[in-house]
């Protein structure tokens, strides 16, 4: 099957017109002057969520010229073969089939084991939530990126339904200073780890989990098999480790989509065996969403074309994400990986140089939290941010006055950014906090804003498991969407691998002060490290 790269499209080209004659100069608010039905027009219906694009620079003929992109490249073919599970991620020769993960019992591939390891891994759920057998008081995740990313993030998130006997922590950084203040707060006796490692050789996870061993002999602790499991792909090492309980998977589960797999034990722990199934039903449900839904109206597809269309064509280097939901505080961090380990690529499938940008630096901050910090940025910085806002209407706390300072909050930054306020606007405001002394022409424009800046919004009802997965599915594909048109291989991470060698030359190193065949710079250091 060939597939072919955005840039040598027709398509491509008729939207580079398209950019010069109504893209660079779009005005959000003159389009909503023209066209009372832009709301309804740029809104999406999708599971778990609502998303308004109205407030992005497109209009239906943008999305046109971005449909024809997408078809050209051959975006629905190729999601078919991910699908199906092509080994789609040549580079690695393996398929890419994180969905086959949430589809139902006897649907899709590798559903047998995929089921297999599910169910053995929830009836070892229900054992230790029963925490008065169990005794089972704290649960330790030991992993790092895709092994710990997804947990981290999603069990703040699900807060209201999580075990209210158990604790949960998460060590990751190969530096002490994370394993350290966790360890105080533990006895061996109450405790569980959870050595998460796909391929369990990563060091800074073997590192952690020798120290979390040690500590536990130390203290006292006698039963590793019952407080210790691990969850990888490599059930010999984690054995070899000492691990008798292994919740396995699979090479064709990428590390950044991985906690639908086995590695989604602490949050199956933190849930519960009912609600970790309906995280994954609510992905499945975005699944069948990306595979059926008509392109027009196919959320994800359209995010990554959009993606396409503010990177590429309107040179937008970064995008910022605001969830109005505290438990989603990790969420940023979590699609940094998703996106920023898929999509930072620099040559395509045959290893051609690309010529355009690819992944945006993805960032964020729950808001409200961001509006004082570098919200500034996002309304009067010279550089134009998208924003992504996720609002959830109802909240599981009882503090209703809250909630409502918070949507006003979330609706107010999108409204100021697209709205922006003229310097003769500003000037007939009273400012009482402005210097007396200053020039009013110049204090205008000071304290005008330039508006157009696009947003996003979603709207979730409840952040509950079954959203919360069609939420994580979402951006999984929308990922997948712009990769595709960029011709890259979304599923490797050949970029992270320098760092990890020249770390295994330094080591030694550190310990004999050989700077031999050093760079300056790096010898420098390393003598003073010693000194
Ligand atoms: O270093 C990058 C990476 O390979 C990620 O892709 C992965 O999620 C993380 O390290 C952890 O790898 P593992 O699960 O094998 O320990």
């Amino acid at each position: 099957m060939t597939f072919t790269r955005g840039d040598r499209t027709e398509a491509w080209a008729a939207l580079a017109g398209h950019y010069e004659a109504h893209g660079r100069d779009f005005d959000i608010r003159e389009a909503f002057a023209r066209d009372p039905g832009r709301f309804e027009a740029l809104g999406f219906d999708a599971p778990g969520l609502y998303a308004d694009l109205s407030k992005n620079r497109v209009d239906t003929a943008t999305l046109h010229f971005l449909h024809d992109l997408a078809h050209e490249c051959g975006v629905e073919a190729r999601r078919d073969a991910m699908l199906r599970g092509d080994p789609i991620n040549t580079t690695e020769g393996r398929a890419v089939l994180h969905t086959a993960l949430r589809a139902p019992r006897g649907k899709g591939p590798f559903s047998h084991d995929v089921h297999q390891v599910l169910d053995a891994m929830l009836a070892y759920v229900e054992q230790v939530r029963d925490t008065a057998a169990s005794g089972i008081r704290h649960v330790v995740n030991i992993g790092i990126g895709g092994s710990d990313l997804g947990p981290q993030m999603v069990i703040p998130a699900l807060d209201a339904f999580v075990h209210p006997g158990i604790t949960f922590h998460f060590v990751s950084n190969v530096d002490g200073h994370d394993i350290a203040p966790v360890l105080r707060r533990l006895k061996p006796s109450e405790t569980l780890f959870v050595i998460a490692s796909k391929t369990f050789t990563t060091q800074e996870t073997m590192a952690n989990a020798q120290v979390a061993k040690a500590w536990f002999e130390a203290n006292g602790g006698t039963d590793i098999a019952k407080h210790f499991v691990a969850t990888t792909t490599n059930v010999q090492a984690a054995a070899a480790f000492g691990i008798t309980t292994t919740f396995g998977f699979w090479d064709w589960v990428g590390g950044r989509y991985s906690l639908w797999s086995a590695i989604g034990l602490p949050i199956a722990l933190a849930i519960g065996g009912d609600h970790f199934r309906a995280l994954l039903a609510g992905a499945h449900a975005m699944d069948r969403h990306f595979a059926e839904t008509p392109a027009p109206k196919n959320l994800p597809l359209v995010l990554g074309l959009l993606d396409v269309w503010y990177r590429n064509f309107h040179g937008f280097t970064s995008r910022s994400v605001a969830p109005y939901h505290q438990g989603l505080r990790r969420f940023p961090a979590y699609l940094q990986q998703l996106e920023m380990e898929s999509n930072g690529k620099r040559v395509d499938l045959d290893g051609e140089l690309l010529p355009f940008g690819t992944s945006p630096v993805v960032w964020g901050e729950p808001g409200t939290n961001g509006q004082h910090a570098y919200f500034q940025m996002l309304h009067q910085g010279t550089d134009v941010i998208p924003v992504e806002f996720i609002l959830v209407k109802h909240p599981t706390h009882g503090f209703s006055d809250l909630q409502t300072k918070l949507l006003a909050n979330g609706l107010a930054q999108s409204q100021a950014l697209m709205l922006g306020k003229t310097a003769d606007e500003a000037a007939t405001e009273k400012a009482p906090t402005a210097s007396a002394d200053l020039d009013r022409g110049v204090l205008s424009r000071h304290r005008s804003f330039p508006g157009n800046r696009p947003s996003t919004t979603f709207l979730i009802d409840q952040l509950n498991p079954h959203a919360l997965g069609a939420l994580i599915a979402l951006y999984e594909h929308r990922v997948f969407v712009s990769g595709a048109i960029w011709g890259i291989n979304s599923f490797d991470q050949w970029g992270v691998e320098l760092g990890k060698a020249l770390c295994n030359d330094l080591l030694p190193r550190l310990a004999s002060g050989e700077t031999k065949g050093l760079d300056g710079s790096t010898a420098g250091l390393l003598k003073r490290l010693r000194g």
